[in-house]
């Protein structure tokens, strides 16, 4: 019996060759807009213990709850039975997201102690269980800078400007939105917490109104219920306790700094109470960068402060800001806006098509041609040659649809007398060249490779 045919895992993709212009478009503007405000690279491994994540993204976040891609780690088989909570702790869990990746290699890497401040960026793919949709993916790419090592406010507006640049650089106008709020400090999240308890506690008695979602969260992580999308929850919502409201100076002062940055760096802010974000790690600065017309789904970016975190992996206090950035939903906004315009993309094109094409006219000339063909991609240039053995009309034919500038005949009679035929393809002009002077004439024609 014929078996169904395979198929890529649901909420993946293949990223063919046509796909990855964009990609690497993507990514060389994400390399550049980060190199130039001084964040170096760094690369983590795509799976960590799972505790890490249950540790710094918090155990009742919607990441650990529900999305995280857990694979049991090997036990010798005369080993004991775990109990499924040994089981969960001993396992490792496909990094949904890097900031903590980032922090637990800053600690291990001793940084906390030697070297505080630390500018790194990374760009990888990540892995979340959740519904495939639009601009949802199960493996999906983010690029994200995390900063760490200073409290002031202005490296939270560098790391918004940052990702601002990110989007200005692929073609953007003002039709994204930048939302900041603030998480405040431990203390004005404990006054808050108790506020916001006493205000939703009448909506939870009795049959409730609210979605099962926000009844799971009012008692296990009640900040939110103000980011829920749905609409009843959100007429809900309305009269529900501020932050600003109970936060402390230093808090207030900070968010208010930030903001002054911001303006001199001409980024236009909306001040969103509802940004809370899903992950536990957050204090004080938090943001998203939306594209509106992608729905509830809308965040291209999302990032913030989270001061604790690296003291949580056992490090020293050391405060930390930055950003990631999702690839699929910010592809879905470009294919909109229908950006990058070609001319953007035009030198990754370029790139990758072939200089010089060597065609073997005969079948005796297929290993010279193709000897010849490595000769010169060992001088830099890009070199094709016929690998399905086809006539030599079948190879200038192919030649002329790559448009390949430079065609090289090989022959019997080029062969007899150690020549080639250069056929340059623009001007339509032949010539017949000793193979010695070849690499000179091909210099001169490409420019000195
Ligand atoms: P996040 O908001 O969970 O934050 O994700 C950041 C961005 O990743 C989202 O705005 C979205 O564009 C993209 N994203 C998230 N999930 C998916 C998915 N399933 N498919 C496609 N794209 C997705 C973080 O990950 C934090 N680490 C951000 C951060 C860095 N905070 C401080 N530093």
């Amino acid at each position: 019996m014929a078996s169904a045919p395979f198929q890529n895992p649901r909420g993946t993709r293949d990223q063919l060759p046509e796909d990855l212009l964009l990609i690497h478009h993507l990514e060389r503007v994400a390399h550049e807009v980060a190199s130039a405000a001084g964040y170096e690279e760094v690369r983590t491994p795509f799976f960590e213990e799972t505790r890490l994540f249950m540790r710094s993204l918090g155990d009742t976040s919607d990441v650990v709850e529900k999305e995280m891609f857990t694979v049991p780690r090997r036990q010798a088989d005369d080993a004991p039975e775990l109990s499924a909570a040994e089981a969960l702790a001993n396992s490792y869990t496909f990094r949904p997201e890097g900031t903590a990746s980032c922090a637990r290699a800053y600690v291990q890497a001793g940084c906390a102690a030697n070297a505080p401040a630390q500018k790194w960026y990374y760009l990888g793919p990540m892995f979340r269980y959740e519904r495939p949709q639009k601009g949802r993916e199960r493996q999906f790419t983010q690029f994200g800078i995390e900063a760490f090592g200073s409290q002031s406010p202005l490296v939270d507006a560098e790391v918004i400007a940052v990702a601002l640049r990110f989007f200005q650089r692929l073609g953007f106008g003002p039709e994204l939105e930048v939302r900041v709020n603030s998480m405040g400090d431990p203390a004005d999240r404990a006054a808050w917490s108790s506020a916001l308890r006493e205000f939703f506690a009448p909506q939870f008695e009795g049959v409730s109104e609210r979605c099962a979602d926000c009844q799971a969260r009012f008692e296990r992580n009640i900040f939110r219920l103000l980011d829920c999308k749905v609409p009843r929850c959100v007429e809900l919502n309305q009269g529900a306790p501020d932050l600003f409201a109970v936060m402390g100076e230093e808090g207030r002062e900070h968010h208010q700094r930030m903001c002054e940055a911001l303006q001199q760096l001409q980024a236009t802010v909306t001040e969103d109470r509802s940004i809370v974000r899903g992950l536990d790690y957050y204090s004080r600065t938090v943001f998203e960068i939306h594209y509106p017309p992608l729905g509830a789904r809308s965040a291209l970016c999302g990032g913030g402060r989270y001061d604790g975190l690296v003291e949580e992996m056992g490090g020293r206090h050391t405060p930390a800001m930055g950003f990631s950035i999702g690839f699929t939903p910010t592809e879905l906004a470009l294919a909109e806006l229908q950006l990058p315009v070609a001319e953007d993309l035009e030198d990754l094109r370029q790139a990758r098509k072939a200089q010089i094409y060597v065609v073997a006219m005969t079948a005796e000339d297929r290993l010279p041609a193709m000897s010849l063909a490595a000769q010169l991609r060992e001088q830099g240039w890009r070199v094709l040659s016929d690998l399905r053995e086809r006539s030599g009309k079948a190879q200038l034919k192919e030649a002329a649809k790559l448009d390949v500038p430079i065609t090289l005949i090989l022959g019997p009679d080029e062969r007899e007398k150690d020549h080639v035929k250069l056929r340059d393809m623009g001007a339509k002009e032949e010539q017949d060249l000793a193979q010695e002077k070849l690499v000179e004439h091909l210099r001169a024609f490409f420019g000195g490779a």
